[in-house]
């Protein structure tokens, strides 16, 4: 199951962790960390507007070395908004900026942006053009295989013809339709069907394209075989849910060497991020929200969630929290 001979450092997206709102927060990214050193990690959506328009930029783009590799994830449809969004993101240090084809929620869709922009490749193309025009940042589109009646394989190959002509670098796929008009967010993500073999067309169509596989890869094997046939495997809610399942990633992907790691050495790990965190005026709860996933499927679990649940948000016991948890846990010896 390993792979043969490890891919240059440059190959992150080999594996990557979906943006995810609410989720794949720096705190979330810092925790991944501890368990992959390669992986690409995605920021949530940035919305380009509310980025350019607001003059606290850190609180949407500031990031820790650790996290690196790191894309920063747009979401927009003003080519001028977006390509300032991407030139800041080249100042804040990220690795590349990926714009989000594929968010179906209807907020999104009034904005005229996400997956809606599906059905407009020529003004997708003017995004990426501006994109990248601006800086040298590899630029990706992360989107779905169509959107309501807007979903047969000529319009997806037409789609990313267009896009890719104008520099887009790689293309993420998550293999099911959205429908816009009848679903909320949460069902298109379970009820449009995955179609893999779709984007195995597309890919045996392109072969020259980066294409990468997204949607219901749940363990490490899917990704290794997702792998014979596309250029990149993405992981959203199962990296979320069950982060210590990935923990072999680094060897199974990349062909590395991995360090043994487990519930607790992730915790200490988290620890001066969490003590930096507090120190600027953060939450210890910040961490901790994110380290609930963790520990699963063991006696105990249910308990120590709850107790670090509610010990996190209590006042005054910041660092403590983490401490302790990571004791209970080495006490379990886990
Ligand atoms: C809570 C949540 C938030 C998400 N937010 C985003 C987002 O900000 N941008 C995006 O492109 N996709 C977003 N997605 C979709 C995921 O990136 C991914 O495409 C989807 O969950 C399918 O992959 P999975 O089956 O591995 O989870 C979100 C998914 C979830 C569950």
């Amino acid at each position: 199951m390993v792979a043969k001979s490890p891919p240059p450092i440059n190959q992150a997206y080999l594996f990557s962790v979906a943006p995810m709102m609410d989720c794949t927060d720096k705190h979330f990214r810092v925790l991944m960390r501890q368990i992959s050193r390669r992986a690409l990690l995605y920021t949530e959506m940035v919305v380009a507007k509310a980025l350019i328009h607001n003059p606290n930029k850190g609180y949407f783009l500031d990031f820790s070395p650790i996290e690196s590799p790191i894309a920063l994830q747009i979401g927009g449809d003003d080519p001028k908004l977006l390509s300032e969004a991407v030139k800041l993101a080249e100042e804040w240090g990220y690795d590349e900026v990926n714009l989000n084809i594929g968010c179906p929620s209807p907020k999104v869709k009034a904005g005229n942006f996400g997956a809606s922009l599906m059905a407009k490749p020529d003004h997708v193309a003017r995004c990426i053009e501006a994109m990248t025009s601006r800086s040298t940042l590899p630029v990706t589109v992360k989107h779905r295989l169509g959107i309501d009646n807007l979903d047969t394989d000529e319009l997806l190959l037409k789609f990313v013809d267009q896009v890719a002509s104008v520099g887009a670098k790689r293309f993420v796929i998550h293999a099911r339709k959205a429908w816009l008009e009848g679903l909320n967010p949460k069902q298109n993500r379970t009820v449009p069907p995955l179609q893999y073999e779709r984007v195995a067309i597309l890919k045996k169509e392109r072969p020259h394209l980066k294409i990468e596989l997204n949607g219901g890869l749940n363990y490490p094997n899917d990704c290794f075989k997702a792998l014979e046939t596309f250029d990149g495997a993405m992981v959203g809610r199962a990296a979320y849910s069950h982060p210590l399942r990935w923990q072999q990633i680094d060897e199974i992907i990349y062909g590395e060497k991995t360090q043994f790691i487990n519930a607790s050495k992730v915790i200490r790990g988290l620890i001066p991020h969490a003590q930096k965190h507090i120190d600027e005026g953060g939450k210890v709860w910040d961490f901790c929200r994110h380290a609930l996933q963790l520990v699963e499927g063991v006696p105990g679990a249910r308990l120590w969630r709850k107790n670090l649940c509610s010990a996190a948000q209590q006042k005054n016991k910041e660092i403590n929290v983490l401490e302790a948890a990571a004791r209970q846990l080495e006490d379990a010896g886990l």
